[in-house]
C-alpha cells in the first residue's frame, strides 16, 4: 500500500530555451504535498513521458496548446497511482493515465484521467504502444493515409515511440514499408524487431540514392516525423496519388529559422494529398485504438522498445537525450516503485 508524503518534488519550466534546450532550463524544485479536492485524484506518479511535443510548449510561440509558464511543473503524459479519489470513478490503488507532468505526486481532474487496464503489461504500454503515441500512430496511418494492400509506405523517425507503431501497423494492412532513423541499432531495430521490409540510415547511408533503390515502385504513403532533408529526399519518389502525414517536424523543433522542406507545386504534379493531424483530434476514439493495439501487442503483432532513465530528476537529461536521438524506443522516466 503506497504510503502518503509531505512533499512533491517536481521539475519546473526555469527559463525560455533559444534553440536546443540545456538542462538548466530546468530546475528540480520541492513543494508541499497536493490534496484532492471535490472530483479530483490524487495520484503518485510512477512513471513519467518526455516526448518531443514538450519543446513546444517551452516556447510563448503561437500553437495548439498554451505553453508552460515559468516556474510552473513541466506537462508530461504519466501512469500513477490513485492515493486519493475525490471521484467514484476511481479507487485508491488503481493505476491510470493522464497529463500529471514531471512531478512525484499530480492532482487531476477524474476525467482527465484514463484507466490503465489490469491487462496490459507492463502499465508503461499506456504511454506508448497502446497509448499516446500508439494512438498518434493508429490514426495517422489508417485514417490520414488510407493505406492500400501492396502499397509503399515510408517512415521517417521509424525507430522511435511513433514510428515503430506505425511501421507495423502498415505491415498488418499488406503493406510494404520501408523506415528511416539515425544510426546502426536502430536500422537492427527496424529490420530485427519492427519488421520493416527495408532500413536506412540517415546519418551514415546516402539517403536519396537508397530511396531510389528501396522504392524503386515510387512512395505511395509517406509517415512523417521529420521534416528537413530527409522528407525533402522523400517527396522526389512520390506516386501519382501519394498520401502524406505531417504526424511531426522534429529535426525543425531547434531551429531558429525552420526550413521548409516542400515544394507546393510537387503536389500537382503527384496529384498528392498532404495532411497536418494531431492525435487529439480523435479522442473520442482512443478506446477503439486502445482495443486493437492491445490486442496486437498481446499478440505479438506489434512489438516495441523502451528507453527508461531511472529517477525524476533525471527527465530533463532524458528529454535532451530524446531530442538527440538517444533514445532507443520510447524514452520514459521512472519516477518510483510501485
Ligand atoms: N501529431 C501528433 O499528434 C503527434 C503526436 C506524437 C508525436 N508527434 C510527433 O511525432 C514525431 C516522433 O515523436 P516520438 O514521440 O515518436 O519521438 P521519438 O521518435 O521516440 O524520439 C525522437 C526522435 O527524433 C529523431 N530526431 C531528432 N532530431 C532529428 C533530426 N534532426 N532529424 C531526424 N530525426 C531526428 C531521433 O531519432 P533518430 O536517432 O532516428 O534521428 C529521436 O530519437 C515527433 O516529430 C513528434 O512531434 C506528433
Amino acid at each position: 500500500m503506497a504510503v502518503r508524503v509531505a512533499t512533491n518534488r517536481v521539475v519546473a519550466l526555469a527559463a525560455r530555451p533559444a534553440g536546443f534546450p540545456s538542462e538548466s532550463d530546468f530546475e528540480l524544485v520541492e513543494q508541499a504535498a497536493p490534496e484532492a479536492g471535490p472530483g479530483e485524484v490524487l495520484v503518485r506518479v510512477l512513471w513519467t513521458s518526455v516526448d518531443p511535443y514538450q519543446r513546444g510548449r517551452m516556447s510563448e510561440a503561437r500553437s495548439y496548446a498554451k505553453p508552460v509558464q515559468l516556474g510552473e511543473v513541466m506537462t508530461a503524459q504519466a501512469v500513477g497511482e490513485v492515493l486519493e479519489s475525490g471521484d467514484s470513478r476511481f479507487g485508491a490503488g488503481d493505476l491510470v493515465v493522464g497529463q500529471l507532468g514531471w512531478q512525484e505526486l499530480a492532482v487531476a481532474r477524474a476525467g482527465t484521467l484514463r484507466r490503465v487496464p489490469a491487462a496490459l503489461d507492463p502499465p508503461t504500454l499506456a504511454l506508448h504502444a497502446v497509448g499516446a503515441t500508439g494512438f498518434t500512430a493508429y490514426f495517422g496511418l489508417l485514417d490520414v493515409c488510407e493505406p492500400k494492400p501492396g502499397d509503399t509506405v515510408v517512415v521517417s523517425g521509424a525507430a522511435g515511440a511513433v514510428g515503430q507503431v506505425v511501421g507495423q501497423i502498415a505491415k498488418l494492412m499488406g503493406c510494404r514499408t520501408v523506415g528511416i532513423a539515425g544510426g546502426p541499432d536502430k536500422r537492427a531495430d527496424l529490420l530485427g524487431l519492427y519488421g520493416y521490409d527495408a532500413a536506412i540510415d540517415y546519418k551514415n547511408d546516402d539517403l536519396r540514392a537508397r530511396l531510389k533503390e528501396e522504392c524503386a515502385d515510387g512512395v505511395d504513403v509517406y509517415f512523417d516525423n521529420c521534416g528537413g532533408d530527409i522528407s525533402a529526399g522523400v517527396h522526389t519518389r512520390l506516386n501519382v496519388g501519394a498520401r502524406i502525414a505531417i504526424c511531426g517536424q522534429i529535426s525543425q523543433y531547434n531551429a531558429e529559422r525552420p526550413q521548409p522542406s516542400f515544394h507546393p507545386g510537387l503536389l500537382i504534379v503527384f496529384r498528392a494529398r498532404m495532411q497536418g493531424f494531431l492525435v487529439s483530434d480523435y479522442a473520442a476514439r482512443f478506446d477503439e485504438a486502445a482495443a486493437r493495439l492491445a490486442r496486437w501487442v498481446a499478440e505479438g503483432e506489434i512489438r516495441w522498445r523502451e528507453h527508461v532513465t531511472e529517477g525524476l530528476e533525471h527527465a530533463p537529461r532524458a528529454f535532451i537525450g530524446m531530442l538527440n536521438g538517444e533514445n532507443r524506443g520510447k524514452a520514459l522516466v521512472k519516477v518510483a516503485d510501485r
